[in-house]
């Protein structure tokens, strides 16, 4: 079956109508499209008969500093990408198709999204929420994917379909990386090939805390590499070193015996990465 390309929210029902019955996956994604969105894709095959990629950059998850100018479009290639991964559907839709002018209600991420990558990005979980249960409305998908690369993201959109009784199943997938640790991102083709070395003590960091157990010795180790990486040319600037509760994203304490996550943000010259791993303490 050929790939339907819909624009706009009329044929985006149409899709739906020609596609026919069966489960419905949502991979929501902002293109771009790398190996990361790709194995969403493909474990939303192995899920449902249907898949949809939503392809839509959305302006209000970006703060006035940040890159949604420049945000990296590539809507060619990754109609590619979907073609052969045998998406169903894409939906593309326009700003203007998404958000009314005088629109007023948004979704709250409420304390949670405060925190962490929150505290360094205003407003920006709030900007997601809202566009994915607008996506989920509009697609009105059996389930959705979403990766682990964005782990207070995920946590976020669980809570949202806990405590607004979302009918859909959220199915968490884990980080693609590069042979050598680099998470891959979007963004990753911003860096020089000299920013891209520093870029990888992000994941070198999270691994040297990933080999202890205790929270302070988890902190002290991934630290000790990020300090280090401060002094590199170019340097790793630090945002956060956080390690939480998954769910809560609320640091955890000396003790602590279940799952937490580790996770790091930092710009390397005018990039901001972010990156994580879930560690077993228990
Ligand atoms: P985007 O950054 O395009 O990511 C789309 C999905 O791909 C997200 O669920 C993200 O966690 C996942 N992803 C990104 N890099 C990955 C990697 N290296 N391995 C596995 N999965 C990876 O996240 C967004 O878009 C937006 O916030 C969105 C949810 C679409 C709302 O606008």
């Amino acid at each position: 079956m050929d790939l339907i390309v819909a624009g706009n929210r009329a044929e985006l029902r149409k899709a739906r109508e020609v596609a026919g019955p069966g489960r419905y996956a949502l991979v929501p994604t902002m293109g771009a499209l790398h190996e990361g969105h790709r194995s969403l894709i493909r474990l939303a095959g192995e899920r449902a008969e249907h898949v949809v990629v939503s392809i839509f950059v959305n302006p209000l998850q970006f703060g006035p500093n940040e890159d949604f100018s420049r945000y990296p479009r590539t809507f060619d290639a990754d109609l590619a990408v979907c073609e052969q991964e045998g998406v169903r559907a894409v939906f593309a839709p326009s700003a203007a198709d998404m958000y009314l002018p005088d629109r007023q209600v948004a979704v709250s991420a409420g304390a949670m999204g405060t925190v962490v990558e929150g505290a360094f990005r205003p407003g920006h979980f709030d900007g997601v929420l809202t566009v994915v249960l607008k996506l989920f409305n509009l697609v009105q998908p059996d389930l959705a994917i979403f990766g682990q690369k964005d782990a207070q993201q995920l946590a976020l959109i669980r809570r949202m379909v806990a405590d607004l009784d979302v009918p859909v199943e959220i199915v968490a997938a884990p980080t693609v990386r590069e042979p050598d640790g680099l998470a891959l991102s979007s963004r990753n083709r911003y860096l020089s090939a000299r920013e891209r070395v520093t870029a990888l003590e992000l994941s070198r960091a999270l691994r040297a805390g990933a080999v202890q157990r205790e929270p302070a010795r988890i902190r002290q180790a991934a630290r000790a590499v990020l300090e280090e990486a401060a002094r590199l040319d170019p340097p790793l600037l630090l945002d956060y070193l956080a390690l939480v509760d998954p769910a809560s994203f609320t640091d955890v304490g000396e003790g602590y015996r279940r799952q937490a996550v580790l996770a790091v943000a930092a710009k390397v010259g005018t990039t901001r990465l972010i990156d994580n791993m879930v560690l077993d303490l228990g």
